[in-house]
């Protein structure tokens, strides 16, 4: 972000106070704060114990005695799935709605609690016949169907972590993350829909599981009914196995520090980082975050997180956070615009949503496709929205609030991430006069902070570097497999303080901006993805010899991925090699990494010490006047990177 863009958001006037109404009536009480404050431990423990059945109930709160390694709710035993389904129908809302799924093409599904417990329960009885016991790993890669949280929640009945791999993922991609985590079994699907076509996903996942060695068995969703290759003994039919399975399964309550699953993201270096998570610490955040964040009354809400299962936001609230507070929600299979502009405010109207939770992205598209497009629909009975996963501009954030909120509802930005678990910073509704545009301040229970560059906290009205000052239920515990990568990546810039990354503001009252990525994290519609990531696929392509990579703002996606090549000698410049090379980066990682834009140079700007000039790079990449032109060997561009080199190491960057 420009200086410029800085300080005109820190000098944002506007306030959204709850209405009195909403005040009134609202789940979050201002007394939070304060219990938080005068006894965090203690605060947390009562969470824990309101939010969360307990088999076995935890002595210690927290177990902080070899830090960064935390143990919550210590020798706390509990099941993660029988909290999410099975203990609803004991309170007598089996005849809930725990699910309202909708299909791309039209076809619809609701899902009880008392159905999702037969569901969860078959699954789980038909993964164990396939020899998942647990502690095995077990991948899951599908579609937005509603087998996806079935076979999520199966894994966490059996205490056997998953690791979902958002079906957009490329199946060199799939098989790195299988490899990593040695999954037993994949569960996937013959297809998907997506943009009103059927889209396969089985042949990526038989091209990733055979080159594999962990994997016993495929379980197979049909959901398109295309055709699929079948390995014999291998693959196996999900109703089948399922139709097989009894609806009664006798669930072992794991302890609260065993592994719930594995969920891989972009880091700045290498590898895809294992973002590992617990039961217990994780489960009380999701629920706790769920419940005051979302101003959540089970009994009359209709809840929609519009995130992609493959993702944290998914995990967090599609499947635990929801589910362990016993919500009705939504599950979407497709795209916005499939078949109208409208669907999403179709599907709001036919269900009654009454919290809606996205990203600034879509609100961003949607501001794009015009408000009549939403205006067209009863959206009456929405009285809150979110929004995650990228700084939310305010004009976004005020749009989102008008149009689609009628100018009623509080609008809650929150930030977290993957490796947090659950959300952290944001406001709570009926409580906060939201800012458009600031997440506010860290939520009860949570203590944040900017330092500077010595890790000094930073005075109000500057900006500097996210850090969380004290550990979360919800943290992740390591790396899979990396405790070495954990240490470094995320507590060793600022001792005894986690690092997130992430550039962030206090404004004139203290309450938190924050302005993205301080790595080399991008974040494209909210999804991270690493520079250097798609710089190794694109030198592993025969033509390349060289790559640079940086995001480029860009006014719908957050940011654009534009990479800078140098060809090898023979190789061709031209239309033609720029589509080959973004195809191959699709090939290897997925769609969602594919540059916007390649451009073709002769050398690329690099320090005296041989580090690139990324700052340069992405001057370079956001200067509109460039246009759209994709080889610039000789172009105004090699003038401005010959310029930059020439402006000597002031630029070296950290
Ligand atoms: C960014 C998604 C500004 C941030 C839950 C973070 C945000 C990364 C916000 C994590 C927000 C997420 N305002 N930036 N409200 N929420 N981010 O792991 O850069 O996919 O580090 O988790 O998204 O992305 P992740």
């Amino acid at each position: 972000m420009s200086a410029e863009g800085l300080s005109n958001l820190l000098h944002e006037e506007r306030r959204f106070p709850p209405s009195e109404e909403f005040a009134a009536g609202a789940v979050a009480q201002s007394t939070l704060y304060d219990d938080a404050a005068s006894d965090r431990r203690g605060f947390w423990g009562r969470q824990a114990r309101d939010l969360v059945h307990w088999d076995t109930e935890f002595g210690e709160i927290l177990d902080w005695s070899d830090p960064p390694f935390a143990k919550w709710f210590v020798g706390g035993r509990l099941n993660v799935a029988y909290n999410c389904v099975d203990r609803h129908v004991e309170a007598g809302h089996g005849e809930r709605v725990a699910i309202h799924w909708e299909g791309e093409p039209g076809d619809s599904r609701a899902i009880t609690y008392a159905e999702l417990q037969r569901l969860v329960c078959r699954a789980a009885n038909a993964l164990t016949d396939l020899g998942v016991t647990t502690g095995d790993r077990v991948a899951i890669y599908l579609p937005m169907i509603p087998e996806a949280v079935i076979a999520m929640l199966a894994c966490a009945r059996l205490g056997a972590p998953h690791s979902v791999v958002f079906g957009g993922f490329s199946s060199e991609a799939l098989r790195s993350r299988i490899e990593d985590a040695q999954a037993k079994v994949v569960v996937t699907a013959d297809g998907g829909y997506r943009r009103g076509k059927a889209s396969a996903l089985k042949p990526a996942v038989d091209e990733a599981v055979g080159r594999s060695t962990s994997v016993e068995h495929v379980l197979v969703v049909r959901r398109t009914g295309q055709d699929v290759e079948w390995t014999n003994g291998r693959d196996v039919w999900w109703d089948d196995a399922l139709g097989k399975a009894s609806t009664e399964h006798a669930y072992e309550p794991q302890d609260a520090e065993a592994t719930l699953y594995i969920l891989y993201t972009s880091g700045t270096t290498g590898n895809p980082k294992g973002i590992q998570h617990t039961s217990g610490g994780y489960l009380v955040q999701c629920a706790y975050t769920h419940k005051y964040v979302f101003d959540l009354r089970p009994e009359r809400d209709v809840f929609w997180c519009t995130a992609d299962v493959g993702w944290v936001t998914g995990h967090s609230y599609l499947v635990y956070g929801p589910l362990a507070n016993g919500a009705t929600q939504v599950m979407y299979e497709g795209t916005p615009d499939t078949p109208h502009r409208g669907r999403w405010w179709e599907i709001c109207q036919k269900y009654g949503v009454t919290i809606l939770y996205t990203a600034p992205t879509a609100i961003r598209t949607f501001m794009k496709w015009g408000e009549d497009e939403v205006a067209r629909f009863d959206l009456s009975t929405l009285r809150l929205l979110g929004s995650v996963g990228e700084p939310i501009n305010p004009e976004a954030w005020v749009w989102y609030r008008r149009v689609v909120g009628g100018d009623r509802t509080p609008v809650v930005d929150t930030w977290w991430q993957t490796e947090t678990g659950a959300i952290m910073i944001s406001p709570l509704p009926g409580i906060t006069a939201a800012k458009p545009g600031s997440a506010m301040t860290p939520l009860p229970g949570i203590c944040a902070d900017v330092v500077d560059d010595s890790g000094e906290p930073v005075p109000n009205g500057s900006g500097g570097f996210l850090v969380l000052t004290q550990p979360w239920p919800g943290m992740l515990r390591t790396l899979w497999g990396d405790d070495e990568r954990f240490l470094d990546t995320y507590w060793s810039r600022f001792p005894g303080r986690y690092f997130a990354g992430d550039g962030a503001k206090k404004d004139d009252d203290g309450d938190l901006w924050l302005l993205g990525r301080v790595d080399d994290v991008m974040n494209v519609s909210g999804h991270r993805i690493s520079t250097t990531e798609v710089e190794s696929a694109l030198v592993s392509h025969p033509k390349v010899a060289e790559a640079a990579v940086v995001g480029a703002s860009d006014p719908t996606t957050g940011q654009g991925i534009v990479a800078f090549v140098i060809l090898r000698g023979s190789a061709e410049e031209g239309e033609d090699t720029a589509r080959e090379l973004r195809d191959h980066v699709t090939q290897a990682i997925g769609a969602i990494a594919k540059p916007r834009q390649i451009m073709v140079v002769a050398e690329l700007p690099k320090t005296r010490s041989g580090k690139i000039m990324r700052r340069l790079l992405q001057d370079v990449a956001e200067n509109r006047e460039l246009g759209d032109v994709t080889t610039l060997t000789d172009s105004t561009v090699m003038d401005l990177i010959r310029e930059g080199m020439s402006g000597g190491s002031a630029a070296d960057e950290a």
